[in-house]
């Protein structure tokens, strides 16, 4: 990819220490291995908000995958389908939710950022559910946030690639704020989505809701009280918050205060199977990945993608083998090395 699109998909916000702090907690983590296990009918099959999925690895939401392949968002779909993984598409896709719907055979859940405009956003959660995604993710950790890595080396996006679902929106108004006064809290924050939101969402939308971007457990007590569905313990790999721990750290003290009322997902830093048996064994019913198919869209775009989910599959298998773990459930917290 070229340097312009490295530097929008690499980078994390500020001193990326919580980019960092994502790779470096999920590799202090040891696994304790077991032999002489009996695998026979081993799998890795679960089920999540009422769907049967083949593994527990699901596409994260990104922006603009165009900037990475001609058909953007088609080729991963196309790629994810073809290993039959779940896919989440980003408000921010580059292609239009219904064409990506059309050319995809495994199942697609909606990630929304509410915009300003609440009309629009309405519209926009229902073209997705007429489109029949499966769930939606309402992404809550980024009403504002800065990349410094990115923005120093110029990011632009190319002609022709663009955030095309929300083409037709009223656009925001321009920052009231005067120029001794606060740019974030009189501009960028404005319209951004609070608790309110989440019972109107319900209340517009038939889907199944998700929460992305959690790492605290008073606020995931919160969104059980609230009603979710589900919970993404996420700090959106490093692009939000700087300074927050890893997403694998927040991930059990979640886990203990919700105690198995609605599914957990966690994404940030997985990048091997084992990383996945130890998300697993940390209370994550299923984990998304980000980065490694934004980069296997870039080399190959379909094959990329699926090779990506093909060879952590694959890892899986393996890591599930040698710690003696014949199905998910088997993944428990005894998995983590003390
Ligand atoms: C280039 C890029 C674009 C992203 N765009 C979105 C987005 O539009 N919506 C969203 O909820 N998360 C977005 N994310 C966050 C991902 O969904 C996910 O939380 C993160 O990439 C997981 O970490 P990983 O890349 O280490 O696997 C984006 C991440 C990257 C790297």
């Amino acid at each position: 990819m070229g340097e312009n699109a490295w530097a929008y998909i690499s980078t994390g916000t500020a001193d990326e220490l919580t980019l960092r702090s994502n790779r470096e907690a999920l590799e202090r983590l040891r696994l304790q291995g077991r032999v002489l296990t009996e695998m026979s009918g081993a799998q890795t099959r679960l089920e999540l908000l009422g769907d049967a999925y083949e593994y527990p690895v699901l596409l994260a939401p990104a922006a603009y995958h165009r900037l990475l392949h001609p058909e953007g968002e088609v080729a991963t779909a196309l790629g994810a389908s073809a290993m039959r993984a779940g896919m989440i598409v980003s408000t921010q896709a580059s292609v239009p939710v219904e064409e990506i719907a059309r050319r995809a055979t495994g199942p697609l859940w909606f990630q929304l950022y509410v915009q300003h405009d609440r009309a629009f956003t309405k519209s926009l959660v229902q073209r997705a559910a007429n489109a029949g995604y499966r769930a939606l993710v309402l992404t809550v950790d980024v009403p504002v946030s800065l990349r410094n890595r990115e923005q120093r080396a110029g990011f632009r996006l190319p002609p022709g690639v663009a955030a095309v679902n929300l083409r037709g929106m009223v656009p925001p108004p321009p920052p009231r704020a005067e120029p001794h006064e606060s740019e974030v809290f009189r501009g960028l924050l404005d319209g951004a989505p609070t608790w309110k939101d989440i019972a109107w969402l319900r209340s517009i939308s038939p889907l199944p809701l998700l929460l992305k971007g959690i790492m605290s457990p008073a606020d995931a007590l919160r969104a059980v009280d609230e009603g979710v569905d589900g919970i993404i313990v996420s700090n959106h790999g490093g692009r939000a918050l700087d300074t927050a721990p890893a997403a694998i750290e927040a991930l059990p003290l979640i886990a203990e205060a919700v105690a198995g009322r609605v599914p957990l997902l966690m994404d940030g830093g997985i990048r091997r199977g084992t990383d996945v048996v130890k998300a697993l064994a940390l209370g994550a019913r299923a984990v998304l990945i980000g980065r490694p198919y934004l980069h296997g869209l870039a080399v190959a775009g379909p094959l990329g993608v699926a090779h990506v989910l093909k060879i952590l599959r694959t890892e899986l298998e393996i890591a599930m083998a040698l710690t003696g773990c014949a199905t998910l459930r088997d993944i428990t917290p005894e998995v983590i090395w003390r």
